[in-house]
C-alpha cells in the first residue's frame, strides 16, 4: 500500500511516541531551559534481561559461525498461502498472535514497513474482522505509545505493543506491532484484520524492527530474501469474493514456480521503500518518454492493486493507444480506451523488459466500447516524500517477484507452467496457516549489528532532537 509522506509521519508519531515528549513536555532536568539538555531514551527500545540473554545467544552463534565452529544457527524456511480478495484486488496471509496464539489475517504489503492488526476496542469499520483480544494473551505487552498511519487509501491509528508473533513456521518473541481501533472506512474488508508492512526498518511508522526484517538479518532464514507469485482472477468469470491468491516464501525461492534465470536489479537508494528505477518502458512494442532520475523511482508494492505514476508518463503510455481519454468526474487521474484494443506495456528497471497482460491493464468497463486502464496519474511523487511509481498487483502478477535482503535487491523472473495454471482456477482460499514454529528470533539492536548493518537517523522538529539508532530512539531537548 502506498505509504503517504513517510519521513513527516515518522516525525510526528516519534514526536507523539515519547512520554517525556521534547516538544510538548517541560523539561523537569533542564534548571534553565534553554542551557541543559535532557536525554530521555524511549520505552520502545529497553532491553530487559530476556533480552540481553538473547543477544548473547545470537552473538555467541554469529562469533562461531564467522570463525569456523559448528554452525549453531538454525536456518529455515517457510511458506504462506495466500488469498485473492475481490479479483485481485488484495491478497493476504495468515500470522499468528499472542499466547496462546491467535490467527489473523493481513494483507502483505511490500510497500510499508509496521505490522497492526484491529483489536477488541475497534467498533466502526472493523465488522466482522477477527480482532485482538490483548487480555487473552498472556505475553501482551502495552508498550502505550500512540500509533497512527496514513496510506494512500486510509489511515489506522491504536497504540503500539509487543507479544510473539508467528508466521509460516517462524517466531519472533517481542515483535512491537500496533493495536488499532481507528480504521478508515473501507481500509479492512472482512475477514481482513490489519496489514503486514514487508518494507524496510528505515520508513516504519513505529520506528520498529519489521518481523521480516528481524527474521533476515538473524540469519533465520536458509536465503536472506522473500517471494510472491500472485494469482489473476480479473479476467476469469463467476469470481468469488476469495479466490488462491498463490504464495508468499520466506527463506527461500519456489524454484517450481519460475522459469529462468532470477533477473536482480539493486535497489535505487538506501533502503526504505523496495525502491528500483524504471529505466524504460514500451507501450504496443514503442518506446515512451519517462521523466528520469528520483522521478524514475518505483516501490514495487504488492499491497497496492494498480500501478500509478508520473502524468507526464501516464499521458504517454495512453498516447499509444488510439481512441484513449483522460477521465473525468470520478475517473479523475485515470484514462479510458476501446475495450478492444489489447494493450500491451512493457517495463524495464534496467535488465528484461517485463509484459503487463492486456488483462491487467484492463481495469473494467465503463460502457458498450471503453474500458478504464489500470495505469494511472499519482500525484503524491510531484507532492513530496512518495516515490514517483507505485508498481502495484497489475503488474506483479505477472512475474515470480523477489525481495532480496543483501545485497538488497528485487528481483523477477518468469512464472512457471505450474504457477500460470493456478491462475483463474477457482477454489477455497487456504485456511489459516501458522505452521509449527521451526525457527526463532528476537527483535533488538543486535540482529542489525550481527549482519554489520546499521541505521542512523537524525531528525529536528522544532525545539526537539531526535536520534535513532538501529532500534533505540532518543529524544533530545534543547
Ligand atoms: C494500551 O494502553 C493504552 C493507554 O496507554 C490504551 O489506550 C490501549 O487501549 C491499550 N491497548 C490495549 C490493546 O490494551
Ligand atoms: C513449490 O511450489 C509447488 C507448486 O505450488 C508446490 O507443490 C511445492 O510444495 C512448493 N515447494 C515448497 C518447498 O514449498
Ligand atoms: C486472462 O488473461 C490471461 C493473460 O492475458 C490470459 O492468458 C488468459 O487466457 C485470460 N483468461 C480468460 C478466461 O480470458
Amino acid at each position: 500500500m502506498l505509504l503517504l509522506s513517510g519521513w513527516l509521519l515518522a516525525l510526528a508519531s516519534a514526536t507523539l511516541l515519547s512520554p517525556h515528549s521534547c516538544v510538548a513536555a517541560p523539561n523537569p532536568a533542564a534548571g534553565q531551559p534553554g542551557l541543559t539538555m535532557s536525554l530521555t531514551r524511549r520505552a520502545l527500545s529497553r532491553r530487559t534481561a530476556d533480552d540481553w540473554a538473547a543477544w548473547a545467544q545470537r552473538e555467541r552463534e554469529f562469533l562461531n559461525l564467522r570463525y569456523g565452529g559448528a554452525s549453531l544457527q538454525k536456518r529455515s524456511e517457510g511458506i504462506n498461502l495466500l488469498t485473492n480478495q475481490n479479483a485481485d484486488s488484495s491478497y493476504y496471509g495468515s500470522l499468528a498472535i499472542g499466547t496462546p496464539p491467535v490467527a489473523f489475517d493481513v494483507i502483505l504489503d511490500t510497500g510499508s514497513a509496521d505490522l497492526w492488526v484491529a483489536d477488541t476496542s475497534c467498533t466502526s469499520s472493523c465488522d466482522k474482522v477477527a480482532v485482538f483480544e490483548a487480555a487473552s494473551s498472556s505475553t501482551f505487552k502495552n508498550l502505550s505509545q500512540p500509533f497512527q498511519i496514513v496510506y494512500g487509501s486510509g489511515q489506522a491509528s491504536g497504540s503500539l505493543a509487543q507479544d510473539v508473533v508467528q508466521m509460516a513456521g517462524f517466531s519472533i518473541s517481542n515483535q512491537v506491532f500496533a493495536a488499532v481501533d481507528q480504521v478508515t472506512n473501507g481500509l479492512l474488508t472482512s475477514p481482513v484484520s490489519g496489514l503486514l508492512g514487508l518494507a524496510w526498518q528505515s520508513i516504519a511508522v513505529s520506528g520498529a524492527p519489521p518481523f521480516w526484517e528481524t527474521l533476515a538479518s538473524t540469519g533465520a532464514w536458509t536465503d536472506q530474501l522473500m517471494s510472491f507469485q500472485l494469482t489473476r482472477f480479473m479476467n476469469a468469470s463467476n469470481v468469488k469474493t476469495e479466490e488462491p491468491g498463490g504464495t508468499f516464501t520466506m527463506g527461500f525461492v519456489n524454484s517450481s514456480l519460475y522459469t529462468g534465470q532470477i533477473d536482480y536489479q539493486s535497489l535505487s537508494t538506501t533502503p526504505s521503500y523496495w525502491l528500483l528505477t524504471i529505466s524504460s518502458m514500451t507501450v504496443q512494442g514503442n518506446s515512451i518518454t519517462i521523466p528520469t532520475g528520483s522521478s524514475a523511482y518505483a516501490a514495487i508494492d504488492t499491497g497496492t492493486t494498480l500501478v500509478g505514476g508520473p502524468s507526464s508518463a501516464i499521458q504517454n503510455i495512453y498516447a499509444q493507444i488510439p481512441g484513449s481519454a483522460a477521465g473525468t468526474g470520478s475517473w479523475q487521474g485515470y484514462y479510458s480506451y476501446p475495450c478492444s484494443t489489447e494493450v500491451n506495456v512493457a517495463i524495464s528497471f534496467g535488465g528484461p523488459s517485463w509484459s503487463v497482460s492486456p488483462a491487467d491493464f484492463q481495469l473494467t468497463q465503463i460502457s458498450s466500447s471503453q474500458c478504464i486502464g489500470a495505469f494511472f496519474v499519482l500525484s503524491t511523487g510531484t507532492s513530496g516524500n512518495g516515490p514517483s511509481w507505485v508498481v502495484g498487483d497489475t503488474f506483479l502478477k505477472n512475474v515470480y517477484s523477489v525481495f532480496r535482503y543483501n545485497p538488497a535487491a528485487v528481483g523477477f523472473a518468469q512464472l512457471s507452467e505450474t504457477a500460470l495454471a493456478m491462475n483463474g482456477v477457482s477454489g477455497n482460499p487456504p485456511s489459516a496457516t501458522i505452521g509449527s514454529v521451526s525457527a526463532s528470533a528476537t527483535a533488538g539492536v543486535s540482529s542489525s549489528a550481527a549482519s554489520g548493518r546499521w541505521h542512523l537517523d537524525i531528525r529536528t522538529t522544532g525545539s526537539c532532537l531526535i536520534i535513532k539508532h538501529n532500534s533505540d530512539i532518543w529524544d533530545i531537548s534543547i
